[in-house]
C-alpha cells in the first residue's frame, strides 16, 4: 500500500521550494493581495482519511470551484431543463469570453465558463431574493464540508463589484437574448458572492466527496446526488473543468477537475478519494501552476488517473 500522508508531504515539500509559482490574478484587486508562497494539498480517501501537506487549513477564495456545487444545487431545482439554459460542450475559450454567445442564441457552452455559471446562478435564484440564494448556496457548502464556519469573503465580493465589467457585460448580453430570468444585478450579486466563498483545502476536500463516492458522503451517509447525477458532474469537470485548459489538464493529471482563479483545484478520483490544492499563482489560462503540477504528481505516484 503506498504511504498517501508521504507522498502528500513529499509533493507540498517540493512545490513550495519551486520557483516558478504562476501569477496571482489581478483583476480583482482583492486577489492581486494575496501571497503566492501558500500551497496546500489535502486527500480524503474512501475511509475518510485526510492527508495534508502546506497550509491545509489556510481558508483561499474558491472562485470558480463553487460552480461545481452551484452546478449540483441548480441540477436539483431544475433538472434536465437546466440544459434548455446552458450547454454542456467544452469551449474552447478563456473562462470570461463572450463571442461564442453570439452565435448560439446567447446559450453559454457549459456551466463552468463564467456566462454558462452566470445562467446557473441565475437558475438557482429564480422567484427568491439574493439574500435566500446565497443563504441555500452557503448552507449547502456548510452541510458538505460537515462544517458550519464556512463563509464568505465580503472583501472579495465587493472587489469583484466593483471591477467586474466583463461579467456585466456577459449578463447583459444573455438577458438580451432571455436567457436570464432574473435583474441582472440580483444575478450578478449572488454569483460574485459565491465566488467569494473562502474555504480550506481540508475542507474543499471534505465537500468534494460525494462526488467521488456515487453521489454520497459516506462520512455522514447522505445521499447528496444520484450516481448517475454525480457521473455526469464528473465528466463536465473534465470536459470543461479547466476552460481552454481542460484537454492539457486531462492529458497531465487524468481526473475531472474544477479549478478557480483565488488558486484552488478541486480533483475527484472515482472510488478512491475527493482532494483538494491550492497555490494562488496561474497559468495562462487563469488556472493553478503548481496546482496542476502538484496534482500530475500525486496522480502519477499513485496511479490514480482514470485513463
Ligand atoms: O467571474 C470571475 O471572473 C471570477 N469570479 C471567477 C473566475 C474563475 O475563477 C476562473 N477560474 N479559474
Amino acid at each position: 500500500m503506498p504511504d498517501i500522508d508521504l507522498i502528500v508531504r513529499e509533493i507540498a515539500e517540493e512545490m513550495r521550494a519551486r520557483p516558478d509559482r504562476g501569477d496571482v490574478a489581478t483583476y480583482i484587486p482583492e486577489l492581486a493581495r494575496v501571497d503566492p508562497a501558500g500551497f496546500a494539498l489535502a486527500v480524503v480517501d474512501v475511509d475518510g482519511h485526510v492527508a495534508v501537506g502546506g497550509d491545509a487549513d489556510v481558508a483561499f477564495s474558491i472562485q470558480s470551484i463553487s460552480k461545481v456545487f452551484t452546478l449540483t444545487l441548480a441540477l436539483g431545482k431544475a433538472g434536465n431543463r437546466l440544459w434548455e439554459r446552458v450547454g454542456r460542450e467544452p469551449s474552447g475559450s478563456p473562462f470570461n469570453s463572450i463571442v461564442q454567445l453570439e452565435n448560439e442564441r446567447g446559450i453559454p457552452r457549459n456551466p463552468f465558463i463564467n456566462a454558462g455559471a452566470i445562467a446557473v446562478t441565475d437558475v438557482i435564484l429564480s422567484g427568491h431574493q439574493p439574500k435566500e440564494a446565497l443563504g441555500e448556496i452557503l448552507r449547502f457548502m456548510r452541510f458538505l464540508a460537515d462544517d458550519p464556519t464556512i463563509s464568505m469573503d465580503d472583501a472579495v465580493a465587493a472587489s469583484e463589484q466593483r471591477t467586474g465589467f466583463r461579467n456585466r457585460a456577459l449578463a447583459n448580453y444573455m438577458k438580451a437574448f432571455g436567457v436570464l430570468e432574473n435583474p441582472v444585478d440580483y444575478t450578478l450579486g449572488v454569483y460574485f458572492h459565491h465566488c467569494a466563498i473562502a474555504m480550506s483545502c481540508r475542507q474543499l476536500a471534505l465537500a468534494g466527496r460525494f462526488l467521488a463516492h456515487g453521489g454520497r458522503n459516506p462520512a455522514t451517509g447522505h445521499s447528496v446526488v444520484s450516481p448517475e447525477r454525480a457521473r455526469r458532474i464528473n465528466a463536465i469537470m473534465m470536459t470543461c473543468g479547466h476552460y481552454d485548459g481542460s484537454g492539457e489538464f486531462a492529458y497531465r493529471v487524468g481526473l475531472p477537475g474544477k479549478s478557480g482563479v483565488g488558486g484552488g483545484i478541486l480533483a475527484i478520483a472515482p472510488r478512491k478519494a475527493s482532494i483538494a490544492v491550492w497555490s494562488p499563482g496561474l497559468d495562462a489560462s487563469g488556472n493553478s501552476h503548481l496546482g496542476r503540477i502538484a496534482l500530475e504528481r500525486l496522480t502519477q505516484r499513485l496511479g490514480w488517473s482514470v485513463f
